[in-house]
């Protein structure tokens, strides 16, 4: 029989996500792996969204997004950033940022363009930028110790891996899974080369409110950026509500006309009543934030001064909810094999990283936690990492 998968999503075969969570459960290990939080959003969200259904809202949404919830998402930028969005037509909201990528890059590729991105990444670019008939080109964002006291990329590998076929550069800052939040500088060179080559970044800034150190700034912010950024973001890791998938983009006129053009054939329109919900998660103040950072950091104290104890190489995050740590005391020289022994040997997954990477060699030392877990779990996961 002829294979039925197309050459362009063929090799991507299950996500390591998918992977870890069964040998996990399989195990009944504690899952430090997948980002997502095991204690619930908050009761203000939730109930705007019961009240919605309540309400009767039902039916298929605005193709870009209830007219609300972009309202309250220009205010937010406003208070935020200092940005000026209008609701009507430069925010578009979808289904997570997940979507927002893949429209994205789906509406501003064509086939044989390229695509520059930061390994390692979140995993879906690289789907995404084949699925749209584009080819990735990847700048290493190497590990601290290696280039820079910080996780950091060669300015000269960034100039190199842009080409006459360039059309993106996707960015993910705060970065997952390293941590890394992009300095200024980086930001500006960056922008420099967008505007030199008359590029588009699509900039991944889910976890803007998680920054432990120096603060996000959003590229479109940069002069002469706001032209050529379309900025994505999404409501699951601020709000604890990763399984409602609302996401959004915010860009010009016309990438956002580009933007939709894609969204109407993926979803047409986002979850109804859970963009009601998602008005009141926007409408909340700097004082949300401020809780949330504050539950972040010592939750991060907590899990890092507890690696760092039972052994492993802990490279402190700036922001996002995610720990690399070093294994190199543990006797293993490659990420899968190590993570496996966790799993079958202490009852602990966590993430390989080297699939985030388009040359794997390049993440075999390192593994990946997540944090966004209760008190109680990070503990038992300490625990049992601890025990000799
Ligand atoms: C960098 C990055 N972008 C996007 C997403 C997905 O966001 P959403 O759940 O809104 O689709 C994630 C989730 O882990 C992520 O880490």
């Amino acid at each position: 029989m002829r294979p039925r998968l197309t050459r362009r999503l063929a090799g991507f075969g299950t996500s390591v996500f998918t992977e870890i969570t069964r040998l996990a459960n399989e195990a009944q290990a504690v899952n430090l792996g997948q980002g997502f939080p095991d204690f619930d959003g908050p009761a203000f969200v939730k109930e705007a969204a019961v009240a919605a259904i309540g309400a009767g809202h039902g039916q298929y949404a605005r193709m870009a997004g209830i007219l609300p919830l972009t309202r309250a998402l220009s205010a937010k930028y406003r208070r935020d950033y200092a940005m000026d969005w209008n609701p009507d037509t430069e925010i578009t909201i979808t289904s997570g940022a997940t979507e927002a990528l893949w429209a994205a890059i789906g509406a501003l590729c064509d086939v044989g363009d390229e695509v520059v991105l930061f390994e390692p990444f979140y995993d879906s670019y690289r789907a995404a930028v084949h699925a749209a008939g584009a080819t990735p080109r990847a700048v290493t964002i190497r590990a601290p110790g290696q280039l820079a006291p910080g996780w950091a990329f060669d300015p000269d590998q960034l100039r190199r891996a842009i080409s006459d076929r360039t059309r993106l550069i996707l960015l993910n800052s705060p970065h997952n899974p390293t941590g890394k939040v992009f300095t200024r500088a980086e930001l500006q060179l960056i922008a420099d080369l967008a505007i030199e080559h008359d590029l588009v970044v699509v900039s991944d800034e889910v976890y803007e409110h998680l920054v432990y150190e120096g603060a996000h700034v959003p590229i479109s912010t940069l002069p002469g950026m706001r032209e050529r950024t379309v900025t994505i973001s999404s409501l699951g890791k601020t709000f604890s509500l990763t399984g409602w998938k609302i996401g959004w983009v915010c860009a010009p006129p016309d990438l956002s006309v580009a933007v939709r053009a894609a969204h109407q054939f993926i979803t047409f329109a986002t979850a109804t009543p859970l963009q009601w919900g998602a008005v009141a998660a926007v409408e909340a103040g700097p004082a949300y934030y401020a809780e949330l950072l504050a539950q972040y950091r010592a939750r991060r104290h907590r899990l890092a001064s507890g690696l760092e104890a039972a052994g492993f190489d802990v490279y402190w995050p700036e922001g996002t909810y995610f720990i690399a740590a070093g294994f190199s005391r543990f006797g293993f020289d490659d990420d899968l094999q190590f993570v496996r022994h966790l799993i079958a040997t202490r009852g602990v997954a966590v993430i390989p990283p080297s699939g985030f990477y388009l040359n794997p060699e390049h993440g075999r030392t390192w593994v990946r936690f997540a944090f966004c877990k209760r008190n109680e779990t990070l503990d038992a996961a300490l625990e049992l990492l601890q025990q000799a």
